[in-house]
């Protein structure tokens, strides 16, 4: 028998303002696009904003549906979008904000697991490392600065 850890990195900022200038901008942009969201059956609104290399952001919101399956999360939203205008550009970061109309949200909200999914492909397809940043409501940020810290045993292209 032989054991594996795995170990992962994440930084956590107490503020915002701790980051660089431009990666707090992409955040405000992911917080501003929070508000178009489609979220009427979970109240639970969710921002994200993609850095292109070539300079361009990409902003998703998610998008329910009655059909709840059929609902897409914000990351996935601005990741396609990403990939079907700009199929080139590699994704240099991805900034995420969430907020409920329900309750605060104090802790940071990192993506879910299909999103996980949806963003390593890119990190594999580009072979670079997309940096990524999470919020709730209360202003503090992880920061992780690849998509493997949060999805270490990586299913991808390797493995077909
Ligand atoms: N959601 C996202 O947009 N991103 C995530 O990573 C987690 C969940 C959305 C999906 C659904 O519209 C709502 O949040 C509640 O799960």
């Amino acid at each position: 028998m032989k054991s594996l850890t795995i170990t992962s990195h994440l930084e956590v900022y107490d503020s915002l303002e701790e980051l660089p200038g431009n990666l707090q901008q992409l955040m405000q942009q992911a917080i501003k696009v929070r508000d178009t969201a489609y979220a009427p059956y979970s109240q639970f609104k969710v921002g994200a904003a993609l850095l292109l290399d070539n300079d361009e952001v990409i902003l998703g919101s998610n998008q329910e549906n009655a059909s709840y399956p059929s609902g897409l999360c914000a990351e996935r939203t601005a990741v396609y979008a990403a990939g079907a205008k700009y199929p080139e550009a590699e994704i240099k970061a991805i900034a995420i904000s969430a907020k409920s109309m329900k309750h605060q949200v104090i802790s940071p909200v990192p993506p879910c697991g299909a999103c996980r999914q949806a963003l390593i492909e890119y990190e594999v397809k580009q072979e670079k490392p997309i940096g990524i940043f999470f919020m709730g409501e209360s202003g503090k940020v992880v920061k992780a600065n690849s998509i493997k810290d949060l999805l270490p045993l990586v299913f991808d292209n390797s493995s077909l």
